[in-house]
């Protein structure tokens, strides 16, 4: 037997990208589950384990697993389809890429910071709220972060507050991070008041987060940024993020705009 057959036989694939990572194994096609509850089995040295999507975590650890799940199978693109708007409405402003100092939050293991790279930006902070997404990050994509905290963006010591602020951002960006139990709203608002005035603000989040009858704080928080004028949406596009497990697609809203006040913390109590 050839050394890949065995390695298959042993459970293990070789990804797009060419690496070795676990097999994977999605539930029946006729489950339907929420966002915030969807798992796969994964096959280790010891057999079949359940991971679930939110143990962010658990799919760090292992080169390879969460790009191989969200993006070769579950056809993600919402990196790319935020970094395009961005480059959009840039063009459209005859700003340049270049001079983007951009924070990232909820960065994981760097797949935005990859399309920021291949913008030509100056540079990008991650933050993160677990070890696992830095670790994972300066493992995955060493460099491209020029700094990455793991941090709680709702409880920022002062120096974790002055050393952000020293980067003087002119850029946010978040991308597959708000809502379901992850970013919530205070955490946003407060990495959205560490960018410059007029910097820009790029950033998606599930399409019905944004409506009437949203419980996240999103939707009320969004609307009345715009209507009081500290946010100018520049534009604003419906699309396919990804499949879920049973293939259904799953809509988000990529937004793009500038910061033109920051929020009051208390919007978000
Ligand atoms: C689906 S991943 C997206 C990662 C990356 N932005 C991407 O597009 O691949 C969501 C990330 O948000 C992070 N996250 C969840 N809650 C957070 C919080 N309160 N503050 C910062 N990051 C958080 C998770 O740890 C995880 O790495």
């Amino acid at each position: 037997m050839s050394s890949d057959a065995q390695r298959q036989s042993q459970g293990y694939q070789i990804s797009d990208s060419g690496q070795e990572i676990p097999c994977i194994a999605l539930p029946e096609p006729n489950l339907h589950m929420e966002q915030d509850a969807e798992w796969c089995v994964i096959r280790g040295e010891d057999g079949w384990q359940e991971l679930r999507f939110h143990d962010y975590g658990q799919l760090y650890m292992t080169p390879g697993l969460y790009e191989r799940l969200f993006y070769d199978i579950l056809k993600c693109n919402s990196p790319t389809t935020v970094r395009k708007l961005l480059e959009g409405q840039m063009k459209k402003a005859g700003e340049s890429p270049e001079t983007l100092r951009v924070f990232d939050l909820g960065a994981g293991n760097g797949m935005m910071a990859e399309e920021l790279a291949d913008l030509g930006i100056e540079m990008v902070v991650g933050a993160d709220i677990i070890e696992e997404a830095a670790l994972a990050a300066e493992r995955d994509r060493p460099g491209l972060y020029a700094d990455y905290f793991v941090a709680d963006l709702t409880n920022l010591s002062l120096l974790e507050r002055r050393k952000l602020a020293s980067f003087r951002f002119n850029a946010l960006t978040c991308v597959a991070a708000l809502g379901f139990g992850d970013i919530p709203p205070r955490a946003f608002a407060e990495a959205y008041n560490l960018v410059e005035t007029n910097g820009w603000i790029a950033f998606n989040i599930r399409d019905n987060f944004l409506e009437d009858e949203d419980q996240t704080g999103f939707a009320a928080l969004i609307r009345r940024m715009i209507d009081e004028g500290l946010f100018s949406l520049e534009v604003q596009k419906r699309y396919q993020h990804r499949v879920a497990t049973n293939g259904e697609p799953l809509y988000y809203a990529a937004l793009v705009g500038r910061k033109r006040k920051s929020v009051p913390i208390t919007w978000t109590e």
